[in-house]
């Protein structure tokens, strides 16, 4: 009985997991999820006046709520952040989807705590 233990934990913990391979379990924000932002989101959510006053040079910025009072960063529940439903259903970045890898290193940066890490 002991020898299909293991075999079933396995299948628990990455069988039911949605997240594609490549994706890391707890990203960083500095490695992982800043230049995500640089990339393809800072050439509006930047600067002097950012797009919907949403800021995504930083950290702070990304944790802020924009014009409005929805919140797009909720730590511990991408479910619950705007900025994960963007991307989820492919309204953000304007210019089209990204892939599943990058969406769900957002999504594992922000269920871990949305750390400054
Ligand atoms: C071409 C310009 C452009 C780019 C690039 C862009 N956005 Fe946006 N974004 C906007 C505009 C304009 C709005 C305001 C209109 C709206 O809510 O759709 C907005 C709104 C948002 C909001 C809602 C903010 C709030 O508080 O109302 C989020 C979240 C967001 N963008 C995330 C992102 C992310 C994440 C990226 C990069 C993956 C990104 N955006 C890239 C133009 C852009």
């Amino acid at each position: 009985m002991k020898y299909l233990t293991l075999p079933a934990i396995l299948l628990l913990a990455f069988g039911c997991a949605s997240a594609p391979d490549g994706v890391k379990d707890d990203p960083s924000y500095a490695n992982d999820i800043q230049p995500l932002f640089n990339t393809s989101c800072a050439a509006c959510h930047s600067g002097a006046s950012p797009a919907a006053g949403y800021d995504l040079a930083s950290r702070a910025g990304a944790l802020g709520p924009g014009t409005d009072t929805i919140p797009n960063v909720v730590a511990g529940q991408p479910d619950s952040s705007e900025l994960q439903r963007r991307l989820d259903d492919g309204t953000m970045p304007p210019s089209g989807r990204w892939d599943s890898v990058k969406v769900h290193t957002v999504r594992n940066w922000i269920a871990r705590g949305a750390k400054d890490n």
